[in-house]
């Protein structure tokens, strides 16, 4: 690789030359899954849950769970996972506050309240070392997720949450088919959820899931918000003592708790099935090219690869949106901006700042009062104030100039690879032009 001189944002030449072709299409649709769709579609079979139920069985054998339950986003799946550990009035979930709004926001819809902790400015997944100061008699669970592919630090994680008698979420939306230390993420913790929607790198169509080994939260999640399923249950301890107390209205016993319906969409089935079928080889080949392109920047100053150890058993799975983080001090302060700026310059389209709003400083969770309880819905439930305003999370709030986004190839090219390190490579090496 060789930095030519001029940028091409001063008006060089580009760095990347090669048309992309198909290096960056996701999902993968091949024929398997036209005819699997065609096939629920003639039959009529959209609303059923048989093709759901061979997605569920695929899913938790490829996890080695006991019990899976597909829902119609993972949206839907989270907030089943939350009640299902037993979430309610007045409780407290530990999350980190980078992550998508959906790995917090349903606990109000529970009555239920967050607080947000670190994330570590490596992994960008929850600090384990920062949970225990958010720790109080109200807190129930925690909510882990596994951001960008990257499996968060699980070993350092679980210990906590054992000591405190705290329930553990995964939210492996982003990371299907992560290992952190030689085990799936989504296993560790007593329910995992995630979803499937066809951006992700598992991707379904519109479509959630929700695994787990322990049966009373699989039966929990289905009396939530599926209710055709309710007859699968085995009605055991609370549920059947609560739920339904006369043996001869079971069969009419499917009115769902939570008032929802959270049933997948069986085309979204259909095709999360031919999908699940070929992720492993998918998965392979993006990381097979994600390798590559990290390993020919790993001297260059600036950028950092976002990935865990590999001597350790941990990988990114599916790598799903890669990001790297950034170190502005190395290239003469230049801001992330205007780096990304000239890596696309470069003809990398995928090199932006990564800036999500920091759960915990934006108002929907600190002002809005979403169920009219005459104050703001964080706090309408306990009887303390846990909002953190700016400078509560230092670390988190730091990296909002550090993390930026890199090429996602879903195939091994050396070319176009090279290429688009180069950008980078260039961009870092000329800093002095930015
Ligand atoms: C970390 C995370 N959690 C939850 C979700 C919500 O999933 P869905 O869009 O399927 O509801 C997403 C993605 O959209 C996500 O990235």
């Amino acid at each position: 690789m060789t930095a030519r001189d001029k940028l091409a944002i001063n008006g060089g030449s580009k760095a990347v030359r090669t048309a992309p072709g198909d290096i960056f299409t996701w999902p993968i649709i091949t024929k398997e899954d036209e005819d699997a769709v065609l096939e629920v579609l003639r039959r009529g079979g959209m609303s059923g849950t048989d093709v759901t139920v061979e997605l569920e069985r695929e899913f938790a054998d490829w996890h080695g769970m006991q019990y899976a339950l597909g829902h119609s986003t993972g949206t839907a799946a989270l907030q089943a996972a939350m009640w299902g550990i037993g979430l309610g009035v007045g409780d407290e979930l530990i999350a980190p506050s980078m992550t998508y709004w959906a790995s917090a926001l349903p606990a109000f819809s529970l009555q239920a309240t967050v607080v947000f902790a670190e994330v570590e400015a490596d992994t960008l997944c929850l600090d384990p070392d920062d949970i225990e100061r958010h720790i109080t008699d109200r807190t129930r669970a925690i909510m882990v997720t596994h951001l960008r592919g990257y499996p968060a630090p699980m070993d350092r994680i679980v210990p906590v949450a054992r000591k405190h008698d705290l329930k553990i979420i995964e939210d492996f939306s982003q990371a299907q088919g992560s290992h952190h230390k030689g085990q799936l993420v989504g296993t560790f913790g007593d329910v995992g959820a995630c979803s499937l929607m066809s951006g992700k790198s598992l991707a379904a169509g519109e479509a959630g899931m929700l695994i787990t080994n322990d049966r009373r939260i699989w039966e929990r999640a289905i009396v939530w918000g599926h209710r055709e399923r309710t007859a699968a249950t085995r009605w055991t301890g609370e549920l059947q003592e609560k739920y339904i107390t006369d043996p001869e209205l079971v069969p009419y016993a499917g009115y769902p708790w939570g008032g929802y319906k959270y049933r997948t969409h069986q085309l979204s089935s259909a095709v999360g099935r031919v999908q699940l079928k070929y992720y492993g080889e998918r998965m392979a080949d993006i990381d097979k090219a994600m390798t590559y392109f990290w390993n020919l920047l790993e001297e260059i100053p600036g950028i950092r690869a976002h990935r865990p150890p590999r001597d350790e058993g941990s990988d990114m799975g599916g790598w799903f949106g890669a990001r790297g983080l950034y170190v502005a001090e190395e290239l003469g302060g230049a801001s992330v901006d205007r780096f990304c700026e000239a890596v696309r310059a470069e003809g990398v389209q995928a090199a932006a700042p990564h800036r999500r709003p920091m759960l915990h400083l934006h108002p929907l969770f600190n002002e809005a009062d979403i169920y009219g309880h005459g104050k703001p819905t964080r706090i309408a439930n306990s009887d303390r104030d846990m909002r953190q305003p700016e400078g509560s999370l230092p670390v988190t709030e730091g990296l909002y100039d550090r993390v930026l986004g890199v090429p996602w190839f879903k195939h091994f090219d050396k070319t176009i690879i090279e290429e688009h390190a180069l950008a980078f490579y260039k961009v870092a090496e000329n800093s002095d032009q930015l």
